[in-house]
């Protein structure tokens, strides 16, 4: 089973997955959870391409290197997992480029990033999406006074444009779970964890 959480940032992702991670600890199921972009030595390089070099970087640079990182991490850690049943959980995955570099940064047509989406997780989709929705000048309050890395440190304009495509994303799709962020942790975690028990029933 394949979960995802989204969300821009700020969303209170990091800790909701924490949280989850605890829970399932605690029931003892076996689980694992990879960050994107990140989770594989190749892949974790490209991250700090991606978040750490402060030079000008080409918008389709840019998205090609969030596809390479997700293509080796999917089918270096992702596939064997799920081939033996396992429960992946993943901070960000494909919704995060078609959100960020497709209505954020207008890199590519959103058809053709769809099809390197596909082929970057060689086909694998998400049972379930958890987005963690809120406005976008709630969460730049809470990243304030935060370090942030280069794609944190784009303007208001940028987030606004990829959380209208989070929410066009989530209204057209049936695997996305939207959750209010602005509500207490403890209380997005019991959603949480009621829509995971409720999917294996
Ligand atoms: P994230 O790990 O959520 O940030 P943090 O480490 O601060 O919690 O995500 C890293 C950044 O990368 C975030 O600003 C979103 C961005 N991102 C994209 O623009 N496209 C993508 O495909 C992915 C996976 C992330």
């Amino acid at each position: 089973m394949l979960i995802t959480f989204e969300g821009i940032d700020g969303c209170g992702k990091s800790t909701q997955i924490e949280m989850l991670n605890d829970y399932l600890n605690q029931k003892g199921v076996r689980f694992s959870v990879f960050r994107e972009p990140g989770g594989t030595d190749i892949s974790e390089k490209v991250r700090s391409l991606l978040l750490h070099e402060t030079d000008e970087m080409d918008p389709v640079t840019e998205l090609l290197l969030f596809s390479a990182a997700r293509s080796q991490l999917i089918r270096e850690k992702v596939i064997p997992l799920l081939e033996h049943n396992e429960i992946v959980i993943l901070d960000r995955f494909y919704d995060s480029t078609t959100a960020y570099q497709g209505f954020g940064r207008n890199s590519s047509s959103l058809a053709e990033i769809q099809t390197l989406n596909k082929l970057a997780s060689h086909n694998t989709v998400p049972d379930i999406t958890f987005y963690l929705r809120i406005d976008p000048e709630v969460a730049k309050k809470r990243t304030e006074g935060t370090g942030k890395d280069r794609l944190e440190s784009a303007g208001d304009e940028f987030f606004k444009k990829v959380a209208t495509g989070y929410d066009m994303l989530a209204s057209s799709d049936s695997r996305f779970r939207i959750l209010d962020a602005t509500q207490s942790p403890e209380e997005i975690h019991k959603q949480v964890i009621q829509i995971i028990g409720e999917s294996q029933q």
